[in-house]
């Protein structure tokens, strides 16, 4: 029993697509599949609602979406604990001590924040809220009430380990030496695009494919993506590198057919649908076990709320 405790977590605002796959859940199963870590993964409702809190129904509702995408992918609750935030008020408790060891100021000048907040214009208009601009205070009360070593994480989450770092520094300063210092592990795959080009996949622009998608609403957004703008006829020379379908075959394909692809399609061989229809079979069929036990679970609710509950519990 000399494993290293590691704590992720996300907001449950959405269901999950396959840039969070690629971007976070495989390596978590990498890691939980290691033997070498005690994994938890925190469904941070309470978070999700400082930028949701005119609609608690949507937060409320993704607990449960997120969770069944989790155990779907391959999250073990055997091996992963999966807690859900509102459920433990010694949370939000702390998080009210820690408020006095973060100016304004401090959590002003966090990068992570700051984007956000000029993200949420139509939500904040031009004066963010208190609970949003504090919502690394909150983080930090996820990460050291467990006493969370490493913290796998994406580039964007590093201003909140630091800042999660500096509030345990300052605390421990003046109570003794009570909490853990969290280590950032960058651990994250890398951000997939979405399917018309966008450095960002999400819900509100239109462009992800999610890990509950049917067969039919996949090969229907692959057939939409966006593929080399210059080629017009099948026999006009492609260019793979401004193609988003040859972008999406490098994740979901055979390094033979991508080749193969890549060669045609510079020579005028191969036709985009043709391509696009090749590349939406082979999400469907990656994506299939996931799908299947999504439905699986979909039908076993109740087993699904004693996996968090029990995770709760034992939180
Ligand atoms: N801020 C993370 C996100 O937006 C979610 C999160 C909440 C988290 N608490 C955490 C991540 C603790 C790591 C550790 O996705």
């Amino acid at each position: 029993m000399n494993k290293k405790r590691i704590l992720t977590g996300d907001r449950p605002t959405g269901r999950l697509h396959i840039g969070h796959y690629f971007g976070s859940i495989k390596k978590r199963i990498e890691l939980q599949e290691s033997g070498e870590y005690e994994p938890y993964i925190l469904i941070a409702d309470v978070q999700a609602l400082t930028d949701n809190f005119n609609n608690p129904d949507k937060v409320r509702k993704n607990v449960r979406e997120v969770a069944i995408d989790y155990l779907s992918c391959g999250i073990d609750p055997k091996k992963t604990t999966i807690y859900i935030q509102s459920m433990i008020p010694e949370i939000a408790e702390l998080t009210v001590f820690y408020s006095n060891f973060v100016t304004i100021a401090r959590l002003e000048r966090n990068p992570t924040v700051k984007t956000e907040i000029a993200q949420k214009k139509e939500l904040f208009g031009e004066s963010v809220t208190y609970g949003f601009l504090g919502y690394p205070v909150s983080q930090a009360a996820d990460i050291t009430a467990f006493e969370g070593k490493y913290i796998p994480v994406g580039e964007d989450q590093l201003p909140l380990i630091e800042q999660c770092r500096e509030i345990v520094r300052k605390f421990n300063h003046v109570y003794g030496e009570v909490l853990v210092e969290p280590e950032a592990i960058l651990s994250n795959g890398k951000r997939i695009k979405g399917l018309d080009g966008n450095e960002k996949m999400g819900k509100s622009l239109g462009n992800a494919i999610y890990l509950s998608d049917t067969e039919e609403e996949i090969t229907k957004k692959v057939m939409s993506a966006i593929t080399d703008p210059n080629r017009i006829k099948k026999d006009d020379l492609g260019n793979p590198n401004i193609c988003m379908v040859a972008y999406y075959h490098n994740l979901f394909s055979s390094q033979e057919e991508v080749k193969t692809i890549c060669q045609e399609c510079k020579a005028g061989k191969r036709g985009c649908v043709a391509c696009k229809k090749q590349l939406a079979q082979n999400i469907i069929k990656e994506l299939k076990p996931i799908r299947e036990k999504r439905a699986y679970y979909e039908a076993h609710l109740e087993e699904v709320d004693e996996i968090l509950k029990e995770g709760t519990r034992k939180s």
